[in-house]
């Protein structure tokens, strides 16, 4: 099975092997969010539930909601409430305290109807606070992609599936849907990874679901060789960059 966000299919497990960093390096945003007891939280794109057993531990409720069916289970099987739904259609109406989303909102082009429907389930003076790619993110890594498919025209036409918004951009547009913007700020976080091949395998496969196997491989390793000049030192080995807009809106 592929482990794309675009078809919703992510393997918990196989994620979790290179990716545990999303979850370890969002902690700052759940104190960001600081979880009173007997709230009631949404986590928007809540994946395994990680960082909803943590916010849970601060006595509030969470429910996660996910596009992933198998994220669900695994959430469930964390004894999270969650369920499959996306953030541009959520079921609920004016009824939690806070909406809390890490790593998530980078995948949803429609982000004028994430925010409308983020604010919808909100209560008044409710809190959304998130962290996801802001500007820049990923920069190297989206320029060696749309170069390798510009030398193989057989691969087709690249399709960026990414919003990476800058602090200026995402503060008219919360505004524009009622939230007051209590802090906004882009954060580079230059990331360790072991192998930018493992980081393709996983995020890049929503781009490339069209190609054949070994196209897919030519992907992979012309992208690395580029990439090797940028993000790769004897040193420090892999390290990728990560940029993360991470904010905090009050609904009015
Ligand atoms: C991110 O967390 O910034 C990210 C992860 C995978 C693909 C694109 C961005």
């Amino acid at each position: 099975m592929k482990n794309t966000k675009e078809t919703n299919q992510w393997n918990p497990k196989e994620y979790n092997k290179h990716t545990a960093f999303v979850s370890q390096l969002a902690l700052p945003v759940v104190e960001l969010l600081n979880p009173q007891e007997c709230e009631r939280i949404l986590d928007a794109g809540c994946g395994d539930g990680t960082l909803a057993v943590e916010i849970e531990k601060y006595g509030a409720k969470v429910i996660g909601v996910d596009m992933s069916a198998e994220m669900i289970e695994a959430c469930k099987a964390k004894k999270i409430e969650a369920y499959v739904a996306s953030v541009t259609d959520l079921p609920y109406e004016n009824e939690f305290d806070a909406v809390f989303s890490n790593a998530t909102l980078h995948w949803v082009k429609d982000a004028k109807g994430a925010v409308e429907n983020i604010a919808k389930v909100l209560k008044n003076s409710g809190r959304f606070v998130a962290e996801f790619g802001g500007m820049g993110n990923m920069h190297h890594v989206v320029v060696a992609m749309k170069s390798v498919f510009k030398n193989h025209p057989e691969f087709g036409a690249f399709k960026n599936p990414w919003y990476f918004p800058s602090p200026k951009e995402y503060q008219t547009l919360l505004e524009s849907v009622g939230f007051e913007v209590a802090y906004i700020e882009l954060i580079p976080r230059p990331t360790p990874m072991n192998d930018i091949v493992n980081w393709l395998d996983i995020f890049a496969n929503g781009i490339t679901e069209h190609l054949s196997e070994e196209q897919f491989k030519v992907f992979k390793n012309e992208c690395r060789d580029i990439l090797i000049e940028t993000n790769y030192t004897q040193e420090k080995g892999w390290v990728l960059d990560y940029v993360r807009l991470r904010v905090e809106g009050v609904k009015r």
